[in-house]
């Protein structure tokens, strides 16, 4: 099944076009990691992938429904429940501890904490950070900031999770620990993967490239 499916997508800041008539299938299972220039617009083809911006011209297909189809409410009941985003900074919210921001899906679904939190404990576990659950953020390591989105992130058992340069500002270590995480939630857990990256090194790690290239994307 095809997970994500952009259908000659166009998409317009005033005159300026930053998607031109892009197409790209992504099916289930697939981890593309998403490379170009910076300015080349390959944020905002998540966020149009993703449903939180609209396209101008074209369809997004996201598990099978068009976006452009779905009333608000149902955009956002998709986005929780089917995706998983994770951010290249900012995905924390200082004020609460690890184990907060990590619940914090969880409350405000007003979902059995009781019954998530043993999930997130293995999840956590896993990622190696539960022994953070009562840091904030900012006594935490890029690397495990970052970790701390993707468990949250992930809790919901996403079909896809999307990621804009998750590693983008971690040293060489700390980037290999989420890659190899990352690998694992798509050959374990099924969990379909689009990332974006600057590196090559990073690139190479999912089972696909593409290239962001004036407006269109081309395959490696
Ligand atoms: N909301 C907006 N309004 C106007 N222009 C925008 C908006 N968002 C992005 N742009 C412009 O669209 C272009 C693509 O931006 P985008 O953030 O998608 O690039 P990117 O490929 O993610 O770059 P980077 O690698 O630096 O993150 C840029 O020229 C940017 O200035
Ligand atoms: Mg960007």
């Amino acid at each position: 099944m095809s997970m994500i499916v952009a259908e000659n997508v166009t998409k317009r800041f005033g005159d300026y076009v930053v998607l031109d008539n892009l197409s790209l299938k992504i099916e289930e299972g697939e981890f593309v990691s998403i490379m170009g220039e910076s300015g080349s617009g390959k944020s905002t083809f998540l966020s149009v992938i993703s449903g939180a911006a609209k396209c101008d011209e074209g369809k997004v297909f996201l598990c099978g429904k068009d976006l452009s189809a779905l009333n608000e409410k149902e955009l956002a009941v998709m986005r929780r429940t089917e995706l998983g985003f994770v951010y290249q900074f900012f995905n924390l919210i200082p004020t609460l501890s690890v184990e907060e921001n990590v619940l914090l899906p969880i409350y405000l679904r007003k979902d059995n904490v009781k019954k998530q939190k043993e999930y997130m404990m293995e999840v956590m576990e896993r990622m190696r950070i539960s022994h953070l659950l009562n840091r904030y953020p900012d006594k935490l390591s890029g690397g495990e900031q970052q970790r701390v989105a993707i468990a949250r992130s992930v809790l919901y058992k996403p079909k896809v999770l999307m990621l804009d340069e998750p590693t983008g500002n971690l040293d060489s270590r700390a980037r290999e620990d989420i890659m190899d995480l990352l690998v694992e939630l798509n050959a374990k857990d099924k969990i379909t993967i689009v990332q974006v990256t600057h590196s090559m090194e990073t690139a190479v790690r999912g089972t696909r490239i593409v290239h962001m290239i004036d407006g269109r994307l081309e395959e490696e």
